[in-house]
C-alpha cells in the first residue's frame, strides 16, 4: 500500500501518517522529520534546509527528490509506505511517478486531510515537539500525561521554530501556491481521497481506515 498524505501545514498529516504506519506496519517517511534530524545532527543538508525552513519556504526540489527516491527503494518499503510532506510541488510528484514507473509501481492513495486556514494557526501555536524523539503533541487536542514531558521518551517539549504565527502564515501561502495544485494532479491520477481533518484525531483516522479497506 503506497500512500501519500496531502494537506496544509498543521492539517494533521504527521499525526495520521504515524497511525497508518503503525496499523499497517509500513514505514512512515516524513521529509520534514528527515530535514529536522539533519539540522539536529548539523549535516550539510541540514544547514542548507534550515535557511529555507526558518523562512517558511520550501527546500529546493533537487535537495529532496533523490533523498525520497532512494528511501522508497530500500528493502523495508516493498510492502508499501506512507509519505508525509512529499511530494510538495508538481515537479516532485512527476519525479516520484517517473521513479515508481521504473520500479513497476504507482501510488495507491493520495489522502488529502482537509482543514481550513482559520483552524491552522490555532493548531500550530499549540503544537509541541519532543527535542529527543520528534513525537508531536498538542497542548489541548493531544496533551502529554505530564506537562512538557514526552510520553514516549521523557524528553523535553518545544515549539518548532517554524510554528511561530508569522512563519505559519508564510507556510500557508506557500502551500496554496505550490502544493495545492497536487490535489488536481492526484484527482486526475484517480488516487485522491479527501477526509475532513477538523474532527477528532481518532475520527479522522477511522475515516482513513475506511478508505484504505473499502477496496
Ligand atoms: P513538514 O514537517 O512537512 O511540515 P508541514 O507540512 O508544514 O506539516 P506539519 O508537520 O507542520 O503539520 P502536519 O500536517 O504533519 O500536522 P501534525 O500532525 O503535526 O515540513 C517543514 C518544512 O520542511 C517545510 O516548510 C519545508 O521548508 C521543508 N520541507 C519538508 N518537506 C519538503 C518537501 N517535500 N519539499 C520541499 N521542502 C520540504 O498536527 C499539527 C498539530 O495539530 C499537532 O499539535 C497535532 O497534535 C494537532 N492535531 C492533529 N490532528 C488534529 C485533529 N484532528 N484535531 C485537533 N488537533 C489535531
Ligand atoms: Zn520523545
Amino acid at each position: 500500500m503506497k500512500i501519500i498524505m496531502l494537506g496544509a501545514p498543521g492539517a494533521g498529516k504527521g499525526t495520521q501518517a504515524k497511525k497508518i504506519a503503525a496499523k499497517y506496519e509500513i514505514p512512515h517517511i516524513s521529509t520534514g522529520d528527515i530535514f529536522r534530524a539533519n539540522i539536529k545532527n548539523g549535516t550539510e543538508l541540514g544547514k542548507k534546509a534550515k535557511t529555507y525552513m526558518d523562512q517558511g519556504l520550501l527546500v529546493p526540489d533537487e535537495l529532496v527528490v533523490d533523498l525520497v527516491v532512494d528511501r522508497v527503494n530500500q528493502d523495508d518499503c516493498t510492502k508499501g509506505y506512507v509519505l508525509d510532506g512529499f511530494p510538495r510541488t508538481i515537479p516532485q510528484a512527476e519525479a516520484l511517478d517517473a521513479a515508481l514507473e521504473k520500479m513497476g509501481q504507482k501510488i495507491d492513495y493520495a489522502i488529502d486531510v482537509d482543514v481550513p486556514d482559520e483552524n491552522i494557526i490555532n493548531r500550530m501555536s499549540g503544537r509541541r515537539a519532543c527535542v529527543d524523539c520528534g513525537a508531536t503533541y498538542h497542548i489541548v487536542y493531544a496533551p502529554t500525561k505530564k506537562e512538557n514531558i514526552c510520553d514516549n521518551c521523557g524528553g523535553g517539549l518545544i515549539l518548532r521554530d517554524d510554528d511561530k504565527p508569522e512563519t505559519v502564515k508564510k507556510r500557508l501561502d506557500v502551500y496554496h501556491e505550490q502544493t495545492q495544485p497536487l490535489i488536481d494532479y492526484y484527482t486526475k491520477a484517480g488516487a485522491l481521497r479527501t477526509v475532513d481533518g477538523t474532527i477528532d484525531i481518532d475520527e479522522v483516522f477511522a475515516a482513513i481506515v475506511k478508505i484504505l479497506e473499502d477496496k
